[in-house]
C-alpha cells in the first residue's frame, strides 16, 4: 500500500468516525442527554475531524493541485461544522437545533458524493447535466 493509500484509507475512516459521532451527539442533544457534555463527547470530535482534515491536506498536498472538487469539499466541510455546532449548541430552540442537525448530515452526504463524482457538483450533476 503506498502512502497515498493508507492516508485515502485514515482519510474515510475518520470520515466515517466523524458521522457517527456527529449522529451519536445528535441522538443525544434530542434526548438532552448529559453525556452530550462529557469529556470524550467534547474531546473526540475534535481528534477526528483534525485527523479527517490532515489527512485530506497531506493528499491534497501531494496530487500538487487543488481542482475545483477539493475546494468545494473544503467549504463544504467548513459548512459542516458550523451547521453542525448550530445543532449541538449554539441553536436557540430545539426546533432550530433539530433543523441544522439534518442539514449537517445531508452536507455530509453532500461531500462523500463530492468525494466519489470528483465533480464540484457532486450528487447533483446529474440534475446539471439535465437541464
Ligand atoms: C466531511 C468531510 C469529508 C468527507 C466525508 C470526505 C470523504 C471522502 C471519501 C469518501 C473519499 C474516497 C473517495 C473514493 O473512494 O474515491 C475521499 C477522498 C479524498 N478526499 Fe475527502 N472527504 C472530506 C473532506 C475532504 C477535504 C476538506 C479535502 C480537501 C483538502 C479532501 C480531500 C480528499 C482527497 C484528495 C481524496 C482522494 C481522492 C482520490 O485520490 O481518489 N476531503 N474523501
Amino acid at each position: 500500500m503506498s502512502a497515498y493509500e493508507l492516508l485515502k484509507t485514515v482519510h474515510v475512516s475518520s470520515a466515517a468516525l466523524s458521522i457517527a459521532g456527529f449522529v451519536l451527539r445528535y441522538l443525544m442533544m434530542l434526548a438532552r442527554s448529559p453525556a452530550l457534555r462529557s469529556r470524550p463527547a467534547r474531546v473526540l470530535p475534535h481528534v477526528i475531524d483534525t485527523v479527517l482534515l490532515v489527512s485530506a491536506l497531506a493528499m491534497a498536498w501531494m496530487i500538487g493541485a487543488l481542482p475545483p472538487w477539493l475546494v468545494v469539499k473544503i467549504v463544504a466541510l467548513l459548512a459542516y461544522i458550523v451547521v453542525g455546532s448550530i445543532a449541538l449548541k449554539r441553536g436557540r430552540t430545539l426546533a432550530m437545533r433539530a433543523g441544522a442537525g439534518l442539514a449537517a448530515i445531508a452536507i455530509f452526504a453532500f461531500i462523500v458524493s463530492v468525494a466519489l463524482t470528483k465533480s464540484p457538483l457532486g450528487l447533483l450533476d446529474g440534475f446539471a447535466r439535465l437541464s
